[in-house]
């Protein structure tokens, strides 16, 4: 039988930081992974880490008014103070554990400046910054005795007297079914980015340890706040960092005009993602763009300079466009690049369900609000992270590891088996792409409440077909047909999260932008939306509310 102390689903920056914290305090640890830990999609975070350090005459408090202004202040204040607070520690730290910074001419670490932030207090790794850092998290987490899952995947959480205990997952490479017993289990799976298309995300990204957790009880929170980037590559989706803005790329319009001037005067083209991508839509939906695109223009930085900070942009517009950053502006459109709502946590982590934590993207803490900040997601991983191993690590000292009983493993063989028996009718393919592309066009950088009964209604449409849903491939080994068939049980569950949120809040906050109720409502939505999964109701979603926590910054009107 497999059994742990802590037992970590996700092996990205979050699963990685709170495994390198529980295996020094001496516990027994394990990360389970549907990919191998560095394919995690961590990998894909390119332009750095938010900190402010003081020997740069930065302060937490600069740092935390950006957030909560970038939030739009739906973000919680006494966690965005944890957070900015603690980051410098957290930044030094990974430094001191080998990441290799950028160094400046001084030979000190090096900044650039990202969105919302009129300071330049992103450290970074040139354009591979999430890479470097998870490399080195898991060489750390190994040293420590880090037991690894990889290539497993968690298809039910194992809840026990209303304690989580474990999980069970399927061992990807032999088709077999196992539970894993964990005095406490750490969610930290990531986000549900592919619940849209296109999106930045990796095909991974089906918010699988948003929706177990959901199932388990815990509600989702401001699931309606979606973050399109500025900056995704045409045709493809994919991302070209916010860095080449922070670098000073400009954004220019079919006319040849940096139409930011006009919508962010001081803050330019770097103003928070949710007012660049709109002015994008704006421009493009008003007949200023090219081919449904903007342009990205890095001419004027030079060659050199190109390749030497921005390399990795640099491969991506010459291998998927034929286009040099250093001759040509590249076309960019917004896109689907990151959830700031997830499994409501407290700030260690801990949910409403006993023993069952989580941290990272699936989670929301929260710091984000209606509109994270550029490079504030990997603060968040690491600062959340360790922080949850440690309260875990508290937690576990007084409870076992749960009954280790069959019933669990039986009941998911059980519905595996059911699935694999259907007659070959609907494909998860046909299903995800078109949830995926309706939810693209309810939930927009621009929506209002007919976009959104859109989305509603094809997310039912999803779930009738569901059932239908039939693996073609019979075997055992590698069967991605099953997989796939079983994200996409997640991401409708998400999906469905989403637009119940989103038709809830009647308000533009942040990235929920309605054309139809154009401000923001501090009297009535100063409020988080709370999604529970509830049978009994319409859908299987409920929607409550609660209040937002201000401490010091009252809300103002947001200005770039
Ligand atoms: O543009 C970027 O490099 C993305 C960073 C982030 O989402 O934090």
């Amino acid at each position: 039988m497999y059994k742990h102390d802590v037992l970590i689903i996700g092996a990205g920056l979050a699963g990685l930081r709170a495994a390198v914290e529980a295996t020094r305090l001496g516990l027994d640890v394990a990360v389970i992974s549907k990919v191998h830990p560095v394919r995690s999609h961590s990998n894909a975070a390119q332009g750095g880490i938010n900190a402010p350090l003081t020997d740069r005459g930065d302060d937490w408090e600069g740092h935390a008014l950006d957030t909560i202004k970038g939030s739009d202040y739906l973000a919680d204040q006494d966690a965005v103070e944890i957070m900015s607070s603690e980051a410098g520690d957290a930044v030094i730290e990974l430094e001191r554990m080998g990441v290799i910074f950028s160094r400046g001419e001084d030979g000190r670490l090096g900044t650039r400046r990202f969105g919302g932030q009129l300071v330049a207090r992103t450290f970074f790794v040139g354009a591979i910054t999430g890479s470097a850092i998870l490399h080195v998290l898991y060489e750390q987490a190994l040293k420590h005795g880090l037991n690894v899952y990889e290539e497993w995947f968690v298809t039910d959480l194992i809840i026990e007297d209303g304690r989580c205990v474990g999980v069970v997952a399927l061992d990807i490479k032999t088709g077999t079914l196992h539970s894993i017993w964990a005095k406490t289990v750490i969610m930290a799976a990531g986000g549900a980015g592919r619940v849209f298309e296109p999106s930045t995300n990796a095909i991974i990204c089906t918010g699988d340890g948003l929706a177990l957790a959901w199932r388990a009880g815990v509600p989702m929170m401001d699931m309606e706040m979606v973050q399109y980037h500025p900056t995704t590559l045409a045709r493809t989706g994919i991302l070209l960092s916010e860095a080449a803005r922070g670098e000073g790329a400009h954004l220019l319009n079919s006319e040849g005009d940096r139409f930011m001037l006009k919508y962010a005067p001081q803050y330019e083209e770097l103003a928070s993602r949710d007012v660049v991508s709109r002015s994008e839509q704006t421009e493009i939906n008003e007949g200023r763009g090219i081919d449904g695109n903007v342009l990205l223009d890095l001419r004027h930085l030079g060659r050199e300079f190109i390749e030497d900070r921005l390399g990795y942009l640099q491969e991506v517009a010459v291998e998927f466009l034929g286009i040099d950053l250093a001759e040509q502006p590249v076309p960019v459109r917004p896109g689907v690049h990151y959830i700031m709502g997830g499994i409501k946590t407290d700030v260690d982590g801990a949910t409403v369900v006993p023993g069952l934590y989580a941290a990272g993207e699936c989670a929301n803490v929260s710091v984000h609000g209606a509109n994270r900040l550029g490079a504030n997601s990997l603060l968040d991983t690491v600062v959340f992270g360790r922080r949850s191993a440690v309260h875990a690590a508290e937690y576990i000292k007084s409870v076992d590891a749960g009954s280790g009983s069959d019933e669990h493993l039986n009941a998911t063989k059980a519905r595996i088996q059911s699935l694999m028996d259907r007659e070959p009718n609907e494909n998860w393919a046909a299903v995800r792409n078109y949830m995926a592309n309706e939810m693209t066009k309810g939930i927009g950088v621009f929506r209002d409440q007919a976009s959104m009964e859109g989305a509603k209604a094809a997310i039912r449409n999803v779930n009738e077909r569901m059932p239908n849903i039939a693996i073609q491939n019979k075997g055992k080994v590698f069967n991605t047909d099953l997989i796939f068939s079983l994200e996409m049980e997640f991401m409708a569950d998400v999906g469905n999260a989403i637009v119940h949120s989103a038709l809830t809040r009647k308000e533009s906050r942040g990235a929920h932008f309605r054309t139809d109720i154009t401000e923001r409502d501090d009297e009535n939505w100063l409020k988080h939306t709370l999604a529970y999964h509830d049978p009994d109701n319409e859908d299987g979603v409920r929607v409550e509310t609660s209040p937002v926590t201000i401490t010091k910054w009252e809300p103002v009107k947001r200005v770039y």
